[in-house]
């Protein structure tokens, strides 16, 4: 999938996109339904809510499930990125974040190439997130909060938030996130589950708790330009990924396809026919 030129000038301007609807019921089922398998399982991977049971976090599913090695390698997902940095991407990070009913905590305000840069010692904002909705999003069940045109003001300054966000976020001052959002608002983005998002490194976002009855379930691909792979090996590798192979695409169906395999990762897979 190719951004068009429109939408290249959009993300310039904004430093999102976002594309309701991109991935169908079937393709979300086939991920949906490994959730709860991974959740069940106790590994280093899986962090969890303050109350030490609920799941918030799950690294690196591509590494050892195969739905979700399919999705890491899905064209609609990592064309768009490589086709921004003009270049082959690598995973720098994959996360399952499950902000479940009623026990998902909040996400602080902050940029995710700010906890690159400082703690992975990844030298450009050449590398953002690819999001999919696994469920739908909406108001209230912790949509990710946007301030559009913040990545203009590159890496901001923050503190090391060692106690709120359940693993050390480097996070942004009230002051300055109320400078930001007089200047550029803030958005939501919802809508139903396959809906994907594109957003910058230097975006400022954070999302608020899960007080409802329905969970939300978000998949985060941080996908990093080759040339700019991270030069500091402080966070566990499950976190911040050492492996800078070029991501080789499947197919545009090779999530709903039972004779593609995404797993062992990385593999010299060629791209399969659609
Ligand atoms: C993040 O910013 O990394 C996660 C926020 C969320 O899933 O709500
Ligand atoms: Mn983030």
């Amino acid at each position: 999938m190719q951004l068009t030129p429109a939408q290249l000038e959009q993300f310039e301007r904004d430093g999102y996109l976002f594309f309701p609807s991109l991935f169908s019921a079937a393709e979300m089922k086939v991920l949906l339904d490994e959730v709860p398998r991974i959740y069940a399982e106790h590994r280093p991977e899986i962090v969890r809510e303050k109350d030490g049971v609920t799941p918030r976090t799950s690294f690196a599913a591509h590494t050892y499930n195969d739905a979700f090695a399919r999705l890491g390698r899905h064209p609609r997902m990592i064309e768009p990125v490589e086709q921004y940095f003009g270049e082959p991407v690598y995973m720098h990070q994959f996360k399952i974040n499950g902000k479940q009913a009623f026990d998902g905590d909040v996400w602080q305000w902050h940029q995710d190439f700010g906890t690159w840069h400082r703690d992975d010692g990844m030298p450009q904002p050449r590398a953002m997130n690819v999001a999919i909705f696994l469920d739908e999003v909406n108001e209230f069940n912790g949509p990710l909060y946007f301030i559009p045109g913040s990545h203009k003001e590159g890496v901001v300054a923050a503190g090391h938030d060692l106690t709120t966000t359940s693993y050390p976020l480097w996070t942004l001052d009230n002051d300055k996130v109320s400078e930001l959002v007089a200047k550029g608002g803030i958005v939501a983005p919802k809508g139903p589950p396959g809906s994907m998002m594109i957003f910058h490194g230097c975006l400022v976002h954070g999302s608020p708790s899960n007080m409802s009855p329905w969970d939300r379930v978000i998949v985060y691909l941080s996908l990093c330009a080759v040339s700019n792979h991270i030069t500091q090996f402080n966070r566990p590798d499950h976190i911040a990924h050492r492996d800078f192979t070029p991501i080789q695409c499947l197919g545009d169906d090779c999530l709903t396809r039972d004779d593609v395999r995404g797993l062992p990762w990385p593999t010299a897979l060629t791209r399969q026919a659609a």
